[in-house]
């Protein structure tokens, strides 16, 4: 007799919807066939999960592998591993390379240089600017895109949308979630001189609070008055949270595990430009307030921003440093840290990473282990003890600001689409990402 799949993962604790259990699951051509009691005769192959946890393949929603054009920093392939050894199976990757997305011939190359090179599945934002809104209309309805992203306060590269007028042509210009960057620009233009040589602890003394509140304010009342849905991501201060409470119907949120876990008075002394980033790392008050408001719900997604930088640009004299620090690998790791300390439920970690950003924007079969799904599986060990470490699993960049960190718990084999490709941190596949699609309108 054939078998009746082409892989079971048997033993393991599946993380569902709303509840734990043992379960096995089968697969076949790539989707889950089957969730429940599986007989190891079924199958083809067979992937022991004794001891466990089964989450549905985690998404990561923010990140720059900055292709083409910055191959220094990072490229589809290297930034894809490091997803893949950090248990996330789709990336949705952000326009500000160079040249930056903005035009239907750099869409074009995007899918072209991620063929053969990403090993994970993906989606690539458009950047939006003043003079490309007929595009951006038409282009987030390509598959494989996973809508615009706005960028309202200046970051690395030169893409800026800044004023309510600019940014309500650009919400008016289509229907899919827009991802925004809300940092006031005007804010920060006038604080310049709160910058001090070589002191990276005067970051979020330039890019204060108040930026980041004025910004989402901002961004809220335009896409209120448009009745456009938006993104606001990497959340990092605890004004914001009021804001996003008072506009759920229109307002997603993102949380970065960075403004979930560092704090200015504990890191810039001793990380310095490493940790500088933009929304900077702000005082414990903000982390711990933003960590309250993921336990009750406030936020739809986790993203990472990944944003790699060689440590030799980093080691300039701030501010000429760059902001940004690698963080797709560590991700996972550094969440289930906070749930070994009891800090957060896994239940409502798997949903951050799956269910939350699969219905933010509409992506199609991902976000559950359920009959008809991609078979994109993230397996974890909770009982695993690791240090993170620098390294060429990290990001091209080989660094990371949690370097030396102790962690519970690591994620042991990434399944993509039915296949194993990652185990015990060796990649074990050549690339085979391919786009998602998500749908046109979200609910
Ligand atoms: O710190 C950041 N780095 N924030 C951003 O918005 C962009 C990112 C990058 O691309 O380096
Ligand atoms: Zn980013």
């Amino acid at each position: 007799m054939g078998s009746r799949f082409d892989l079971v993962i048997r033993g393991g604790t599946l993380v569902g919807t709303n509840s734990l259990g043992l379960a096995d699951i089968g697969v076949c051509d790539g989707k889950i066939a089957e969730v429940g009691s599986i007989c190891a005769s079924a199958a083809c192959e067979v992937l022991d999960a004794a001891g466990l946890h089964i989450l549905p393949g985690c998404i990561d929603s923010h990140v720059h592998f900055r292709t083409p054009g910055l191959p220094g920093k990072e490229t589809f392939e290297t930034g894809s591993a490091a997803a893949l050894l950090g248990g996330v199976c789709t990336v949705f990757d952000m326009p500000n390379t160079d040249p930056p997305l903005v035009d239907a011939a750099a869409l074009e190359e995007r899918f072209r240089l991620a063929k053969g090179a990403m090993h994970v599945d993906f989606a690539f934002w458009l950047g939006a600017s003043r003079t490309n809104l007929e595009w951006l209309s038409a282009g987030e309805r390509v598959c494989g895109v996973a809508g615009v992203k706005l960028f309202m306060g200046a970051s690395t590269g030169d893409l800026l949308v800044e004023d309510d007028e600019s940014i309500r042509a650009v919400l008016e210009a289509g229907t899919r979630r827009v991802a925004v960057h809300a940092e006031d620009e005007y804010r920060l233009r006038s604080r310049f001189a709160h910058r001090r040589v070589g002191n990276p602890e005067s970051h979020p003394k330039w890019r204060d609070a108040e930026a980041a509140r004025l910004g989402t304010e901002r961004l809220l009342r335009v896409a209120q008055a448009t009745s456009r849905p938006v993104h606001v991501l990497h959340v990092s201060t605890l004004e914001e949270i009021p804001l996003l409470a008072a506009s759920r119907s229109i307002a997603t949120a993102e949380a970065t595990p960075h403004h979930l876990t560092l704090a200015a008075e504990e890191v810039y002394a001793e990380f310095g430009t490493r940790v500088q980033v933009n929304p900077p790392i702000r005082g414990r008050k903000h982390r711990d307030a933003l960590f309250k408001a993921l336990r009750e719900g406030l936020f739809d997604t986790l993203g990472s921003d990944h944003a790699p930088h060689t440590l030799e640009e980093k080691s300039r004299t701030y501010p000429e440093s760059p902001s940004g620090f690698p963080g797709v690998a560590t991700m996972l790791p550094v969440m289930l840290e906070h749930v070994a300390a009891e800090r957060l439920s896994l239940l409502r970690l798997s949903k951050l990473l799956s269910s939350g950003p699969a219905r933010a924007f509409g992506i199609q079969r991902k976000g559950r282990v359920s009959a008809g799904y991609d078979a994109d599986l993230t397996l974890v060990d909770l009982g695993a003890r690791r240090r993170i470490e620098d390294g060429p699993g990290i990001s091209k960049v080989g660094w990371t600001p949690y370097a030396g960190m102790r962690v519970r718990g690591w994620p042991i084999a990434t399944v993509l689409r039915g296949r194993v490709a990652m185990r015990d941190g060796e990649i074990l596949r050549a690339p085979q990402g391919r786009p998602v699609a998500c749908r046109q309108s979200p609910s």
